[in-house]
C-alpha cells in the first residue's frame, strides 16, 4: 500500500508549524468562533422557529461536525499542503485518484464566497464599534435602535467603506502568514467574549423574559417529538441546520484541513476537536441565551433576520450602567472573533495560489482578497440599493449564504467523510488518530455511515 509509505516518511509543511498543541486549538477556536455563533446562530434559530432547530442543530454537531472536523485535521495533517494539493497527494497515494483535488477547489471557492459577505457583516461590528462609543445607544427606544439600524445598512457607501476596512484589515495579517500575535489575540479574545456575553446573560436572566425565551430555544413542540406531519420543522429547516453547524465550526471547506498541515504529529486530534466543539457550541447557546429573552422584552420579531443582534444588544447594554463601555468593547471583541475567523477563510486560497501559481504570500493575499473584496458589493448593495431584487433564496446576500452555507460546506463535508471513511485506508487513519480502539471504531461508524448518509439524507430532502 502507497499509503504506508506515507506514513512513515512523514512530510514537512511548506508554511511552519504552530508553536504547540495549545497554539492550534487557539486558532482553530480563534477561526469557529465568530460571526457565525453571536450574528448567525440567534438569526437562523428565530427564524426557523427555535427549539427544533436548536436540537437538530446540536445533533448535526456531535453526529455528523465533530466526525468531519476530525477528518479535516487528519487530512490537512497527513497531506502538509494547501487543501487542493493535499486532497490531490492523498487521493493518489491512497490509491484512488488526483480528481479529490476538486474537493479542495470547492472549499477555495466556498470560503471566498463566505468571506464575501462574513467581511460586510463584520464590517457592521466595526461601525457598531464606533456608534457605541458615541454614546448613541443611552437609554436608546426600541424604535430608535431599529432606525439607527436601518439607516446604517440602507447607505451602501458606509457599509461599502466598512467592508473595505475590514477586508484590508484581514490581508495585512493574511500577508504576515501564521502569526504569533494571532494566538495571543485569540487567547486574550475568546475568554473575554465569554465574560461580555455573561454580562449579557445576567442582564437578560433580569428582563422578565428569561423563561421566554429559554423555552423558545429549546421546547420543541409535541408533534416534532412523535415526528407528527404537523411538526413545523421543515427539511429547509433542518437543511439550514445542518450548513449552521457547518458554517459556525468552520468545516466542509478545508480550512481546518489547511490549520492541521501546520499540526506536530503527536496532537491528539479527537481531544483538540472536542475541546474546539464544546467552545464553539458553548458560545452560540449562551449568545442564543442572551438574545432571545430581549427580543420577547422589547416586543421583536425572533424571525427578523441578519439585523436580530444589531437591534437587540445595544438595546440592553444601553439601558445598562456603564453601557457605553461594555457595548464598545463588546463589538470590538465581535470584530476581533470575526477578524481571525476570515483569516481563516481566506487560508485555503491564499495556501493554494502561493504553492500553485509560485506568488508570494503578499501577493497572493492581495490578489484573492481584492476578488473577494469587489464580490462583497453585491452583499453590501443587498441591503440597499438592491433590496428589493430577489431571486430564488431571496437577495443577492440571501443566494450566497444559502449556496455556501447550504450546499457547498455540506457537499464539502459529505466529500471529506467518503474520503476520510472509504478511500483513506484504515491503517491511515488510524495511524493519525494514533489508535484503533473503541474511539478510532465509533468515529470510523460515524465517518463512513451515519455522517456521508445523513448529510446526502438531509440534502435530497430539502432540494426536492
Ligand atoms: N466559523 C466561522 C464563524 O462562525 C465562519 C466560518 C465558516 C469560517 N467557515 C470558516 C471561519 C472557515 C474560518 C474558516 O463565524
Amino acid at each position: 500500500m502507497l499509503s504506508n509509505q506515507a506514513g512513515e516518511g512523514k512530510r514537512a509543511s511548506l508554511h511552519g508549524h504552530w508553536s504547540s498543541k495549545m497554539a492550534f486549538i487557539l486558532a482553530v477556536t480563534g477561526s469557529a468562533v465568530g460571526l457565525g455563533n453571536i450574528w448567525k446562530f440567534p438569526y437562523i434559530a428565530g427564524q426557523n422557529g427555535g427549539g427544533a432547530f436548536v436540537l437538530v442543530y446540536l445533533v448535526c454537531t456531535v453526529v455528523i461536525g465533530m466526525p468531519v472536523m476530525m477528518s479535516e485535521i487528519l487530512i490537512g495533517r497527513r497531506g502538509r499542503r494547501n487543501p487542493v494539493a493535499t486532497m490531490e497527494l492523498l487521493g493518489k497515494e491512497e490509491g484512488s485518484s488526483g480528481h479529490w483535488r476538486w474537493v479542495g477547489v470547492l472549499g477555495v471557492i466556498g470560503g471566498s464566497l463566505i468571506l464575501s459577505y462574513y467581511s460586510v457583516i463584520a464590517g457592521w461590528t466595526l461601525g457598531y464599534v464606533v456608534k457605541s462609543a458615541s454614546g448613541v445607544f443611552v437609554g436608546a427606544s426600541v424604535e430608535a435602535v431599529g432606525a439607527e439600524f436601518k439607516n446604517f445598512v440602507g447607505d451602501w457607501r458606509i457599509i461599502g467603506f466598512c467592508h473595505t476596512l475590514f477586508m484590508a484589515l484581514t490581508v495585512f495579517v493574511v500577508t504576515r502568514g501564521v502569526e504569533r500575535g494571532l494566538e495571543q489575540a485569540v487567547r486574550f479574545m475568546v475568554p473575554a467574549l465569554l465574560v461580555l456575553m455573561l454580562v449579557l446573560l445576567g442582564y437578560s436572566m433580569n428582563s422578565g423574559y428569561f423563561g421566554q425565551g429559554l423555552s423558545f430555544m429549546f421546547s420543541i413542540p409535541e408533534s416534532c417529538m412523535t415526528l407528527a406531519p404537523e411538526c413545523p420543522l421543515t427539511w429547509d429547516s433542518v437543511l439550514a441546520a445542518l450548513g449552521q453547524a457547518f458554517f459556525t465550526l468552520s468545516i466542509g471547506m478545508g480550512a481546518i484541513m489547511a490549520y492541521g498541515a501546520y499540526l506536530p504529529e503527536d496532537t491528539s486530534i479527537t481531544g483538540a476537536s472536542a475541546a474546539v466543539v464544546t467552545a464553539d457550541t458553548g458560545i452560540a447557546i449562551l449568545a442564543g441565551l442572551a438574545i432571545f429573552p430581549l427580543v420577547f422584552a422589547n416586543g421583536l420579531d425572533p424571525a427578523d433576520g441578519p439585523g436580530l443582534v444589531f437591534q437587540t444588544l445595544p438595546l440592553a447594554f444601553g439601558q445598562m450602567a456603564g453601557g457605553v463601555f461594555f457595548s464598545t468593547i463588546f463589538f470590538v471583541l465581535l470584530s476581533f472573533a470575526a477578524w481571525t475567523s476570515a483569516i481563516g477563510l481566506m487560508e485555503p486560497a491564499v495556501a493554494w495560489v502561493v504553492e500553485h501559481f509560485n506568488k508570494t504570500r503578499a501577493q497572493a493575499s492581495l490578489l484573492i482578497g481584492g476578488l473577494i473584496w469587489f464580490i462583497g458589493f453585491g452583499s453590501v448593495l443587498s441591503f440597499n440599493v438592491l433590496a428589493d431584487t430577489t431571486f430564488l433564496a431571496g437577495t443577492l446576500f440571501d443566494n450566497v449564504d444559502y449556496l455556501t452555507s447550504s450546499i457547498i460546506l455540506p457537499l464539502g463535508g459529505l466529500l471529506i467523510t467518503v474520503f476520510a471513511g472509504w478511500v483513506m485506508c484504515r491503517n491511515s487513519t488510524a495511524d493519525e488518530l494514533g489508535s484503533a480502539g473503541t474511539l478510532y471504531k465509533a468515529w470510523r461508524v460515524l465517518v463512513r455511515f451515519i455522517a456521508p448518509i445523513g448529510i446526502l439524507f438531509i440534502l435530497i430532502n430539502a432540494i426536492t
